[in-house]
């Protein structure tokens, strides 16, 4: 019954009656499929790691955030845990079990309790946002204008996702899994009362429209000709015009608000806004869609200074009901944003793919739009860009005031704040034979203790992506070899050169974590399995999971993740505890763009001064090296 409304639906869009009377079809390219499955189909499976290999290690890291009694006991739990023939012994076959028989043991768990699971809003706590430089035009025209040549780019690359031909990506010489680009486009998020699900259009039904919306009104644009092709930039723009002066009024109910609301209260909403045909219609148009287009009113003014931070808060939030907040669906995975100020950039929604295929997403588009337009437009006259009707109750209309007002208390909540670091990029640390990505996880382990005069636990990304289905695992870059450095740099009973054997051994420490992350031998997803076999056998929880330590190895003060891109961006998320820091990075080879996050509510947190202490733990680092010859060492 629901996939024969859902056709019905697709077909209403489908067809288009012309000004002369005949129909006008847009037809999706034809998809060639194959060397998709076929690569695939080359990937390991991403292994188990052994028992007390974990064991150890997860003692290990605990050994800098947790006081000797603490780990002492852990130790005595861990020994119960993992003695021959426990508790530890049982789970671990089980995931051994549960690996064997799937394509991978952890995506689809880590898919629920990463994502599906998770009750708060995707606003701030999940959603990413990718702030691009700021763009040379101010008015209406340099927005459409950019708008039409970026929907054109994203098509491009559309393309070669459609024809299976994306260049294979590497990490340490492997070939990584692909499908995390086959997930992003013409997806979507559903609320649950409990658990959401993510949901991707049907392969043999795809759509052929995006939707766009301005003035909180969402439009249905179609992006193909009748033979399958895309339409030209020329075109998109004559359309984009159409939308934009047909949603002129600005008091329209900012309908796509509600998907910014905690999920069980969304979960509720959505139900009652679908009740109606109408308003069921007009989701499914969004939700099918290939990806959606913000375009936004203008924001504030700030200073150039201040300009990446604000733009950052746009693409994270929308600024609030009073902006752009109800210009978007929050549950659509990929919403391009585009304000009339020249800002632009990204959120998308997390559940079905991490950074880095969004930003070489991105990488893409922002070449493409550089290039001028060569293809000639054809004539045909296009339909209007269909507008989406609300009807809204008095019910859903509450629903609108609550998921307003819990948007602002967010919004007032988050402090961010964007740097670009110019003194040096990746240069630097390469010049020293170092990892420049431990490098700049040693500056932000520094800055830390220089702020708290604590280690804290630290997450940072690792992409599993080596493995088919991979996602990711912890780098956990607070260690015992971090923590020596860290307490030895304002020491001045220390000597530079202690000092600089012991920088070198943490970014060593952080580079041999790194590797063994990304080879499927990191702790935290490989606990997580044990904990979730736990939960699947229905035995009793085991007591390491119980335990303080592991409280505390969960929360992460600092949430950090390396999102290299070729083009001057920087993403941004905001912080996982709440007296915590979100730090997103891309290392360029002079200069370095960092994000930083922190909460307002919390008086011991600021995004600017953690900002400010990283820039100066960077140079001191570097003053270090550099002061200290390497014939003194
Ligand atoms: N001496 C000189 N150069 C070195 C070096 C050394 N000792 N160690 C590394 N380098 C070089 C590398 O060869 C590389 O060179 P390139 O710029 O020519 O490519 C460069 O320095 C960067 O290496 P490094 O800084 O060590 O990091 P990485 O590129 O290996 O990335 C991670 C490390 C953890 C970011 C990466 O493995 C990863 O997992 N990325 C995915 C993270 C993710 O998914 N984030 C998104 C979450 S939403």
């Amino acid at each position: 019954m629901l996939s024969i409304l859902a056709r019905t639906m697709a077909k209403d869009l489908w067809y288009k009656v012309k000004p002369c009377g005949r129909l006008v079809r847009p037809v999706a390219p034809t998809r060639i499929p194959g060397r998709y499955l076929s690569h695939q189909e080359g990937l390991p499976k991403l292994p188990v790691p052994a028992l007390q290999q974990t064991c150890e290690r997860y003692l290990a890291t605990l050994e800098p955030i947790v006081d000797e009694e603490e780990l002492n006991h852990t130790k005595e739990l861990l020994a119960e845990f993992q003695k021959a023939g426990g508790v530890g012994e049982r789970l671990q076959k089980g995931l051994e079990r549960r690996a064997r028989k799937t394509e991978n043991w952890l995506s689809d768990w880590w898919l629920t309790t990463a994502y599906l699971d998770y009750r708060m809003p995707v606003v701030v706590h999940s959603s990413p946002g990718v702030v691009l430089p700021r763009l040379e035009f101010s008015d209406r025209q340099g927005q459409m204008r950019f708008a039409a040549k970026l929907i054109a780019g994203v098509l491009d690359f559309k393309t070669m996702i459609d024809n299976e031909t994306l260049p294979v990506e590497y990490l340490g010489g492997k070939q990584l899994c692909m499908n995390q680009y086959y997930q992003i486009l013409s997806s979507w998020r559903v609320p649950g009362l409990k658990r959401d699900s993510v949901n991707h259009a049907h392969r043999s039904r795809p759509p052929t429209h995006i939707t766009v919306v301005h003035n909180f009104q969402f439009f249905v644009l179609d992006v193909y000709n009748s033979d399958g092709t895309p339409l030209t930039v020329d075109q998109l723009y004559m359309q984009l015009e159409k939308v934009w002066s047909s949603s002129l009024q600005t008091n329209k109910e900012p309908i796509g608000i509600l998907t910014s609301n905690q999920r069980n209260s969304w979960g509720k909403a959505y139900n009652n806004l679908i009740k109606d045909k109408t308003n069921k219609d007009s989701v499914r148009a969004i939700q099918k869609s290939i990806f959606t287009v913000c375009l936004d009113a203008p924001m504030p003014c700030v200073s150039d200074d201040l300009y990446r931070s604000r733009a950052a808060v746009q693409m994270l939030h929308g600024g609030g009901s009073r902006w752009n907040s109800g210009n978007r669906w929050f549950d659509k995975t990929l919403q391009f944003i585009i304000g009339e100020d020249g800002s632009c950039g990204l959120m998308y929604e997390h559940a079905p793919a991490e950074g880095p295929p969004i930003v070489s997403l991105i990488d893409h588009v922002v070449e493409y739009t550089k290039k001028s337009e060569m293809v000639r437009t054809p004539m045909v006259p296009l339909p209007m860009p269909q507008k989406l009707r609300f009807n809204i109750t008095p019910e859903i209309k509450k629903d609108i005031e609550k998921a307003k007002q819990n948007m602002n208390i967010m919004v007032h909540d988050l402090d961010v704040k964007v740097i670009v670091f110019s003194h040096f990029g990746k240069n630097v640390p390469k010049t020293h034979k170092m990892s420049p990505d431990a490098f700049i996880q040693m500056g932000l382990q520094l800055a830390y203790y220089r702020m708290y005069q604590r280690c804290c636990a630290t997450y940072e990304s690792a992409s599993l992506r080596m493995f088919k289905l991979g996602r990711t695992d912890t780098i956990r870059s607070c260690s015992i070899d971090s923590a020596n450095f860290v307490k030895a740099m304002d020491d001045p009973a220390k000597q530079n050169i202690e000092k600089v054997t012991l920088l070198e051994k943490a970014v060593k420490a952080h580079r041999a974590y790194t590797d063994m992350a990304i080879h499927g031998q990191a702790i935290d997803r490989h606990l997580l399995g044990l904990k979730l076999q736990a939960i699947e056998d229905l035995t009793s929880m085991p007591e390491i999971f119980m335990d303080t330590s592991y409280a505390v190895a969960n929360h992460y003060n600092l949430s950090t993740s390396q999102v290299p891109a070729k083009t001057d961006c920087v993403m941004c998320f905001g912080p996982v505890a709440p007296d915590g820091y979100g730090v997103c990075y891309n290392p360029m080879a002079e200069h370095i763009n960092f994000a930083v996050s922190a909460f307002n509510s919390c008086n011991e947190t600021n995004a600017a001064h953690m900002a400010e202490r990283l820039e100066q733990a960077l140079l001191d680092m570097r003053m270090l090296l550099e002061s200290t010859p390497k014939a003194k060492l």
